[in-house]
């Protein structure tokens, strides 16, 4: 056995870092979750029911997708009022309750906040649509003249989810959006603005949130000049390469999260700030200068193939980045974006999963072989040091409804990419919480996306006592987490041959991944403590599952 490297990050005060530092977050999203009013629509209600579930399930933290006043063009990433709850999901003071509700259940709680962009029915934009071409209510957006006789966009620039990032006004000026047209994007040159955010957050903070997930926090502040793309490979995810790109991942961005970061320190108990941010790994450190985020979102690992040397090389280089800048890694398997691993890893090596479930073809998919691959990952990624964000349905191993029919889909991304993507509304199935009710206990009047027959089988209820359920795998692996992973940030990577990802924590826990196609002898240890499948006996260990020694 050889060590390969040796990462080793105490943290501030390591006996008792801050909790954002090593938690497992699970991901809520309200629309989906539970029901409690019976209009076929998640509420703050449905998750206060289930908040026992939660505990039991043993997170550490809840980070709501945004949950605000919103017409749902982007399933609520369009926020009409940052200081108002969405009526379908309830009110400020329900939300205040959740929050502490969550707090007395020994959770924390994560708000999403969305600053590139807001709705199209946001105050500000209405009054910017009926006010006169170079009226200052316009300037708090980008709203330009388009080129030539006008009738040509301000620049080449498109839109993540397709189409051009520009659309015209009654008028004749042109609007920029990054994403849908429902969401203009806002001007952060603009000190109304900026001012604006920051009583926002103060807001959430006097409402007693913990933290904030910050949304495209790589996009918010645009060239100047407006200057040409050129290349559209370059728009996809901000993951370009480009210098100086004329709207991803700007030097500008920085002040204005030393700004937030000084209103979140100025409250007291660890509040805590995470960027989704798409980045290139040069640019990560950035993020997390000591007066920036706490932590930045690291897709690499859902990126990432089944593959033993690719996951490897993922674990090292986000141990080593976070490491760098005294933060500490985040893993992300899942989210309410992309589809759901239990699908993705039953589908052949290099299959392009957001257009598969149009191309297919149907057969190439494995339930089974991606069932047992989500369980092996799950053990892989809470034996990591740092923290988890677990998307909710992740602990029930549910698959992606990829099959929904084209006419119940609401992602916007299928129309704006002339239907050549289904979107994200596979991963987004209101939960199944019983086996046989009306739609699977999420509520009592229907869910505004259809489960699907064979919903039942992955319910609460279903998985609840039984050993072998992914649930109970769940449950079990949260609780030896907190006995064996959480006392340290090191970790030692081990070389038990090419196909296998193996480490050991501080405290002496070893994770094992076999990601070859044949089982692999153990080595030497005192006690299995979690296996990914029952089969493991012991001595040898399956291909595409995952063991917890010490
Ligand atoms: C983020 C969100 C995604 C949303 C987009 C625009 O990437 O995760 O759901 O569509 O931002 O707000």
């Amino acid at each position: 056995m050889v060590s390969s490297i040796h990462a080793s990050q105490p943290g501030p005060g390591s006996s008792n870092p801050p909790w954002w530092r090593r938690s497992v977050v699970y991901q809520i999203y309200p629309r989906s979750f539970a029901d409690g009013n019976g209009d076929g629509t998640g509420d703050i209600e449905g998750i206060r029911s289930r908040l026992g579930y939660l505990r039991e399930l043993g997170v550490d933290a809840l980070w709501f997708t945004p949950w605000y006043l919103s017409p749902l063009a982007d399933g609520g990433y369009d926020v009409a009022d940052y200081r108002q709850i969405n009526p379908r999901f309830g009110s400020v003071d329900a939300a205040a309750e959740l929050i502490a509700e969550a707090n007395a259940n020994g959770m924390r709680v994560i708000a999403d906040v969305v600053p590139n962009h807001t709705s199209d029915q946001h105050q500000w934009f209405l009054e910017a649509v009926a006010s006169e071409p170079g009226a200052a209510a316009r300037s708090r957006y980008h709203i330009r003249p388009g080129q030539g006789d006008g009738s040509r966009p301000p620049n080449d620039w498109t839109s993540v989810f397709g189409g051009p990032a520009w659309t015209r006004l009654d008028d004749g000026e042109w609007y920029l959006h990054l994403f849908a047209p429902e969401q203009p994007d806002l001007n952060w040159d603009n000190p109304e603005v900026v001012a604006e955010f920051d009583e926002v957050l103060r807001f959430w903070l006097d409402q007693g949130v913990d933290g904030f997930r910050v949304d495209v926090a790589h996009g918010l502040v645009k060239d100047p000049d407006y200057i040409d793309l050129g290349d559209e490979t370059e728009q996809i995810l901000g993951n370009s390469r480009r210098a100086n790109h004329p709207f991803w991942d700007r030097d500008a961005i920085h002040p204005i999260v030393r700004r937030w970061r000084a209103v979140v320190d100025s409250f007291d108990n660890e509040r805590m700030m995470v960027a989704e941010a798409w980045v290139l790994p040069e640019s990560y450190g950035k993020y997390l200068r000591p007066d920036e985020y706490h932590q930045v979102f690291n897709f690499d690992l859902l990126q990432a193939e089944w593959d033993a040397s690719e996951m490897r090389n993922v674990i090292v280089t986000s141990v080593g980045k976070a490491a760098g800048v005294g933060s500490t890694p985040t893993w992300v398997l899942s989210n309410h974006d992309v589809m759901r691993e239990a699908t993705r890893y039953g589908l052949p090596k290099d299959t392009k999963w957001r257009v598969w479930p149009i191309v297919g073809p149907e057969e190439d998919l494995d339930l089974e072989l991606g069932a047992r691959r989500a369980r092996a990952a799950a053990l892989l990624m809470l034996a990591l040091p740092g923290s988890a964000y677990v998307y909710q349905g992740e602990e029930l191993g549910l698959p992606e409804v990829w099959d929904l029919p084209p006419e119940v889909l609401d992602d916007p991304v299928w129309e704006r990419s002339s239907h050549k993507q289904k979107g994200r509304d596979g991963c987004r199935v209101p939960l199944p919480w019983t086996a046989e009710e009306q739609s699977f206990g999420f509520g009592s009047n229907g869910s505004w996306l259809p489960q699907p027959p064979w919903f039942g089988q992955y319910s609460v209820e279903s998985q609840t006592g039984v050993s072998s359920s992914t649930l109970e795998l769940y449950r079990a692996a949260l609780r030896l987490r907190r006995q064996h992973c959480i006392d340290d940030e090191d970790i030692e990577m081990l070389d038990l041959g090419e196909d296998v990802l193996a480490f050991s924590r501080g405290g002496g826990l070893r994770c094992i991944v076999n990601f070859g196609p044949n089982p692999i002898g153990l080595p030497a240890h005192g006690s299995l403590i979690l296996a990914s499948s029952v089969e493991q006996g012991g001595v040898t260990l399956a291909a595409d599952c995952a063991v917890w020694l010490i």
